[in-house]
């Protein structure tokens, strides 16, 4: 079935076919571009995420430079901790630092439940005005992380290696784990209504962190809430992305999960994602895989490596395939080198 009068990358989305291959990059707008270095070179990142003006600005400076399908929104998976009660910083070279870990019951019930329109509607506003710089055929992505890998940053208190806390708290106090997972699922159901409701035309589910768990853990403590999410976004009449990260174990978890399209890491070909989803009964759009580091490499490379993705697809007869790339973009990529991406998409045939 074809529907050429939709967004190619909502068309893409739903399983029918796009007027054009659909491409954007994860983490699109960033350190790589000069103009973003600009703009940051005066703002604090969580500034800048909480200024509508220069939080749209950022989003549309990927879209002047290259030809894309969509824009998401410029913010971070851990902003919606601000308004539950924690203090989100970036530390120089350390990534995110978040106050306040919640590693106990006391912890956790200082948390806020957040209301989304009152304290996140910054990036309601960001979404709105983004999409008025969008043309028709644009998709407009608004985000969250899923419960499992925001909570796992709110009770490490920034990033980890090893998750010894969030296990511990897993395994310890299982009761109090859920009560944060159930928490953080409450207040991203409200965000991502607002976020629908502000102008976002698809919506993404990032669980980068869910690898770090065995199958059986991921299934019994993660899934539930997880899928909650998912099937609440999708009565919101959009889209659903969902990204589980690294591990291709996880893509055996899924079964059940009603979603439109699974984001693959590049770690894990898209002809095993596909062929494990439809073992376990998930016929969906796949997106990805580009490796993000391959951009550095000679233009050649660069365009071989497109082509080989996008007759991988092909040959796979998927329901649908976006191409992204595999994780988020780095901050020495080459910009020229997304040029060559785009360009050989376009050509191919
Ligand atoms: O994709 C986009 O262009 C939209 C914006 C976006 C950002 N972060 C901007 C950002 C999105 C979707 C995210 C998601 C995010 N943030 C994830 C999930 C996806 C993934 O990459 O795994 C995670 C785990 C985070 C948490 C986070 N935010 C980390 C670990 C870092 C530090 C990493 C680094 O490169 O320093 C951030 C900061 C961050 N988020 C930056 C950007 C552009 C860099 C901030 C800066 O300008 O200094």
């Amino acid at each position: 079935m074809s529907d050429l009068s939709l967004k190619p990358l909502i068309a893409a989305a739903r399983g029918l076919t796009p007027s054009r291959q659909p491409v954007w990059f994860m983490r699109q707008a960033g350190r790589y571009l000069p103009e973003y270095r600009a703009v940051r070179s005066k703002v604090e990142f969580v500034e800048l995420c909480r200024s509508p003006e220069l939080a749209a600005e950022v989003t549309l400076q990927p879209l002047r430079r290259y030809d894309l399908d969509a824009a998401i929104i410029f913010s971070d998976i851990l902003v919606p901790c601000t308004a539950m009660g924690q203090t989100l910083t970036f530390d120089k070279g350390e990534g995110p630092v978040l106050s306040h870990p919640v590693r106990s019951a006391a912890d956790l019930s200082r948390l806020k439940r957040a209301d989304a329109v009152r304290d996140l509607g910054y990036v309601g506003d960001a979404i709105a005005k983004t999409k008025a710089g969008l043309r028709s055929d644009q998709t407009m992505i608004g985000f969250a992380g899923a419960p499992f890998t925001v909570a796992s940053y709110m009770i490490e208190g920034g990033g980890s290696k090893t998750f010894t806390e969030v296990k511990r708290l897993l395994f310890k106090e299982p009761a109090v784990f859920a009560g944060l997972l159930d928490l953080i699922a409450e207040v991203t159901c409200d965000y991502l209504a607002m976020q629908v409701k502000s102008g976002a035309d698809a919506l993404m589910l990032f669980d980068t962190w869910a690898g770090q768990l065995t199958g059986a853990d991921y299934r019994s403590f993660v899934l539930p809430v997880t899928k909650r999410v998912i099937a609440y976004a999708r009565t919101l009449g959009v889209p659903v992305t969902y990204f589980p990260g690294q591990g291709i174990d996880r893509m055996f978890e899924l079964a059940g999960l009603e979603v439109d399209v699974i984001s693959v890491d590049w770690r894990t070909r898209l002809a095993s994602a596909s062929k494990i989803l439809r073992e376990v009964g998930l016929e969906v759009t796949l997106q990805g895989n580009l490796d993000p580091q391959l951009l550095v490499a000679p233009e050649q490379v660069v365009r071989q490596r497109v082509r080989d993705i996008l007759l991988e697809a092909r040959q796979l007869g998927l329901k649908g395939h976006i191409f992204n790339v595999g994780h988020g973009l780095l901050p020495h990529t080459p910009p020229e080198s997304l040029t060559w991406v785009i360009d050989e998409l376009r050509a191919f045939r």
